[in-house]
C-alpha cells in the first residue's frame, strides 16, 4: 500500500525537542508524527498516510468509546553501535497484535502492512531518539472501533494508528530493584476472557489494584488467577520469572489469562541456551514466600518491553512484606538484561535473526 506523506506546518522546535530528549522519562513526551490507516467492511484497509501527529475527530457514538473495541502493541526501536536503526522481534508485535484483533472481533492487519506502518513512523521521527543512556523510541500501534452506533455488535468501521514517544527508564532511575504489591481483592482475568489480548480494559481493570500498589509505596502490582487465588499470573504490564537456587527457573503458564510477552519468550530462550531449565509452571504465592524464605528462591524478574528486565526486591501485600535475596538486582537477572540489551542494540551477536534493521 502506498503511504502518502501529510506535510508538517508546525514541528517541535529542534531546541524544545533536544531538552526533552536528554531527559524523556517514559510515556509522557510524544513526536511529531502518527501513521492512520482506515479500515471499512467490504473495502478493507485503505487510505495510509503519515503526517502531524494531531487531535483526531470521532463521532460521540464511536464504538470505542462505548464498547471498548480497542487494542494495541508496545514496542521500541533502537539506535545501534553503527548508528543505524533497529527493531526488535517487529513481526512478533504484528501477529499478536492480529491475535488481539481476533479475540476483540476486529480486523486483522496484513503483516506487512503493519511492519511498514511501523518503518514510516520511525522513519518519519528518526531525529526523536533519546540521548539518555538506555533510551530508545517507544511505538505505539493501536486500532479502535471508529463507526458510530448503539448496538452491541463488531463495528465495520476502524482506524489503525502508531505513535511514537522518546523513553527512558520504565521505573524512576536509581532504583535497584521494585517493590510489588499483591492484588488479594481485584482479579485481572479471567479464562476464557480477554487476559491474554493486548486490550484497553485489561489495564483499566488494572488501574485500582496499581493506585492501591502505589498507595502501599510499591511500584507494581501482581495478580493472582481468578478461581483460586493462589497461582501467579503476571504484573499490570510485565511478565515475571523465579530463580531458583537449584538453577532451573520458573514462569507462568500461558493459560489466556496472561499476556504472551515477546520479552518473556526471549529470555526463555536466552536461559535455555545458556543451560537452565526453565519451567512454565504454575507457581503459588505462598510458595514465593515459602522459598523467598527459606532461601530456595534466589531472584525474581519482572520483563516487558517497556520495563526491559527489572528486579523484583520486595514483595508486600495485607499479610506482611517478604525480601527476595538481597532485595536488589541478583546476578542471573543483571546478566539476561545486558545480554537482552546487548542484543537489542547491536552490540552482541543476533544469532536468533530477532533484530531487524531499519
Ligand atoms: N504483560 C502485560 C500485561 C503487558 O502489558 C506487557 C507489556 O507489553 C507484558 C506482559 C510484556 O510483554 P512484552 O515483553 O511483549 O512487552
Ligand atoms: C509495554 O511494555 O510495552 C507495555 O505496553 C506495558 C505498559 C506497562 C507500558
Amino acid at each position: 500500500m502506498q503511504f502518502k506523506t501529510l506535510p508538517h506546518p508546525t514541528p517541535t522546535p529542534a531546541k524544545t525537542r533536544d531538552a526533552a530528549l536528554a531527559d524523556p522519562g517514559f510515556g509522557k513526551l510524544f513526536s511529531d508524527h502518527m501513521v492512520v490507516i482506515d479500515y471499512l467492511e467490504g473495502k478493507g484497509w485503505h487510505n495510509a498516510t503519515v503526517g502531524p501527529r494531531e487531535a483526531i475527530s470521532l463521532d460521540p457514538a464511536a464504538s470505542v468509546l462505548h464498547y471498548a473495541q480497542e487494542i494495541f502493541e508496545g514496542m521500541k526501536a533502537y539506535k545501534q553501535e553503527d548508528g543505524s536503526i533497529a527493531l526488535f522481534r517487529p513481526e512478533e508485535n504484528a501477529r499478536r497484535f492480529n491475535d488481539s484483533a481476533d479475540r476483540m472481533a476486529m480486523p486483522r492487519i496484513p503483516e506487512e502492512l503493519f511492519l511498514e506502518a511501523v518503518r514510516q513512523q520511525v522513519a518519519a521521527d528518526s531525529d526523536w531518539f533519546p540521548t539518555v543512556d538506555g533510551g530508545s523510541l517507544y511505538l505505539r500501534p493501536f486500532m479502535f472501533a471508529s463507526e458510530a452506533f448503539l448496538g452491541v455488535r463488531p463495528a465495520k468501521e476502524y482506524k489503525f494508528i502508531v505513535i511514537a514517544s522518546p523513553a527512558g527508564n520504565y521505573f524512576k532511575s536509581g532504583v535497584p530493584a521494585v517493590k510489588i504489591w499483591v492484588a488479594q481483592d481485584y482479579v485481572r482475568a479471567a479464562k476464557g476472557g480477554t487476559g491474554a489480548a493486548k486490550t484497553g480494559g485489561n489495564y483499566a481493570a488494572s488501574l485500582v489494584p496499581q493506585a492501591e500498589a502505589i498507595a502501599k509505596g510499591c511500584d507494581q502490582v501482581v495478580f493472582l488467577d481468578a478461581v483460586e487465588r493462589k497461582w501467579i499470573e503476571e504484573l499490570g504490564g510485565m511478565n515475571l520469572f523465579f530463580v531458583m537456587e537449584d538453577g532451573s527457573v520458573i514462569t507462568p503458564p500461558l493459560t489466556g489469562t496472561i499476556l504472551p510477552g515477546i520479552t518473556r519468550n526471549s529470555l526463555i530462550q536466552l536461559m535455555r541456551e545458556e543451560g537452565l531449565t526453565v519451567r512454565e509452571e504454575l507457581y503459588s504465592i505462598d510458595q514465593w514466600k515459602a522459598d523467598a524464605e527459606s532461601g530456595k528462591l534466589l531472584e525474581t524478574m519482572a520483563c516487558g518491553t517497556a520495563a526491559v528486565v527489572t528486579p523484583v526486591g520486595t514483595v508486600a501485600s495485607h499479610d506482611g512484606e517478604f525480601t527476595i535475596g538481597s532485595g536488589g538486582p541478583g546476578q542471573l537477572t543483571s546478566k539476561l538484561r545486558k545480554r537482552l540489551v546487548g542484543i537489542q542494540r547491536g552490540q552482541e551477536a543476533d544469532t536468533h535473526g530477532w533484530v531487524m534493521k531499519l
